[in-house]
């Protein structure tokens, strides 16, 4: 048993989509001598840890008083904005997630944007509207399309429109106005930035940091690309079509710079930051930052790193990378979502689901439910199955055979998930 295992007491992992049963999965992978537990998990997560009902911060920390130390690893963006790593920490716990202060950089889309620029921080020119009257002469006087219209809150990654015209922006602000919280907390318009986008994750206790490997997600729901905006639909891993200058680009001008900001404000960061980056022709500039692993490039990253994921997650709680950099992976993942039809706006509820398990793939359990001994689908995203190869386009068929053997009626995939790769 590895020193880490004779002092925590347990490990649970906060959250109940893919992401979070891919934490999961990677922890057990290397059978850590200590309880497994889920709050509140899925059926996939029951299959390697105790499922928990809790929801609430405060509920999940009353569990916990009393049976400390646990290592604790927050997978979703809500209960680290909701101070669940803060509540758990002052108990003594050893916590994966920052607190409630940093986790603005992405509860608060307003405050990234104010962190970039006090920083230098490259990132879309942006202003802020109150009011949908002041958004609204805003878009009137625009010259420059498509114009980007961003919630300021949190919004599940559909709160951002990129508007093609004035029609189109018009129609997202009188959509927006039934909700008044969305005006109350802010609506930014920014520039568009044009390039490739990629998910950059880090794994960072606030001052040093390691790569994960990069990642691509794909955001829009079908392959239109006006097409709504989601969670994510798919992603892959490795990246390779990144050249060296440009990941000495995304260090020197944004990582580095971050660091810094971090140290100079004082923000208690020990978790992952996934930095989304546009590559412009004028070089890589900051989309968003997210305070947790991305969802689903999480389903694509951990199993490619064979590495023993406990000591990583309870040497970074307390403030320490267990190594230098992470091993290169020798493996890629390709991971395609199901979602139920009607995401991302209102998805159907209750179908049957069957898995049958393929080679070389995995299945990750998003919003799927027990009902009747039978699992059926419960939301949004349901299934994450993903295919493992030697390079990417191996990956991707055996991702998709392993799609083809789920039997799940009427949900709805991209078939050309990492189709581009190797472009
Ligand atoms: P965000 O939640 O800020 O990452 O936005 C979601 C998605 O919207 C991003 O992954 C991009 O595809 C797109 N997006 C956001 N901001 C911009 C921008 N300034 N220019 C172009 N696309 C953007
Ligand atoms: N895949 C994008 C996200 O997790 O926000």
């Amino acid at each position: 048993m590895s020193s880490a295992a004779q002092m925590m007491r347990g490990i649970l992992v906060v959250g109940s989509g893919a992401r979070e049963h891919a934490i999961l999965w990677g922890i057990a992978r290397r059978s850590p001598q200590v309880p497994l537990y889920a709050a509140p998990g899925n059926p996939g997560m029951a299959e390697l840890a105790q499922c928990l009902p809790l929801k609430s911060p405060q509920d999940i920390a009353a569990w916990a008083r009393g049976k400390g130390p646990l290592l604790v690893v927050i997978g979703p963006e809500g209960p680290l904005a909701e101070g669940l790593s803060d509540l758990l920490r002052a108990d003594g716990h050893v916590v994966v997630g920052p607190s409630r202060e940093a986790a603005q950089l992405e509860s608060s889309k307003a405050y990234a944007k104010k962190f970039m620029d006090r920083h230098g921080i490259p990132t879309a020119g942006w202003e802020i509207f109150y009011g949908e009257k002041d958004l609204a002469a805003h878009v009137a006087r625009q010259s420059e399309w498509p114009l980007v219209l961003k919630q300021s809150r949190l919004a599940q990654g559909k709160g951002v429109v990129v508007a093609a015209d004035a029609d189109q922006a018009l129609s997202c602000i009188a959509e927006w106005s039934a909700d008044a919280q969305v005006y109350a907390d802010g609506v930014i318009a920014e520039t568009c930035l044009e390039g490739r986008e990629v998910s950059v994750h880090i794994l960072t206790n606030g001052s040093e940091y390691v790569w994960l490997p990069l990642a691509q997600d794909y955001k829009r729901l079908t392959e239109d690309p006006q097409s709504p905006n989601t969670g994510g639909m798919g992603a892959y891993a490795p990246v390779d079509w990144l050249s060296a200058e440009d990941r000495e680009d995304i260090r020197i001008r944004i990582l580095d710079p971050i660091m810094q900001a971090i140290g100079q404000e004082g923000l208690l960061y020990r978790g992952v930051l996934y930095v989304g980056i546009m590559m412009t022709d004028s070089g890589p500039s900051v989309l968003e930052f997210n305070v947790r692993m991305g969802d689903p490039e999480t389903e694509v990253l951990i199993p490619i790193l064979d590495i023993d994921w406990t000591h990583w997650w309870w040497e970074l709680g307390q403030g320490r990378l267990a190594a230098p950099q992470l091993p290169q992976p020798d493996t890629a993942a390709v991971a395609v979502v199901l979602a139920s039809e009607g995401y991302p706006r209102q998805a159907l509820r209750g179908q049957p689901i069957t898995i049958t398990p393929t080679d070389d793939s995995l299945v990750f359990h998003a919003a799927t439910r027990l009902a009747g001994g039978r699992l059926v689908a419960d939301g949004g995203r349901v299934l994450a199955a993903v295919g493992l190869g030697r390079n990417v386009a191996q990956a991707r068929v055996n991702s998709y055979r392993q799609v083809q053997a789920i039997s799940f009626p009427s949900s709805c995939k991209r078939m050309d998930i990492a189709r581009d790769a190797g472009e």
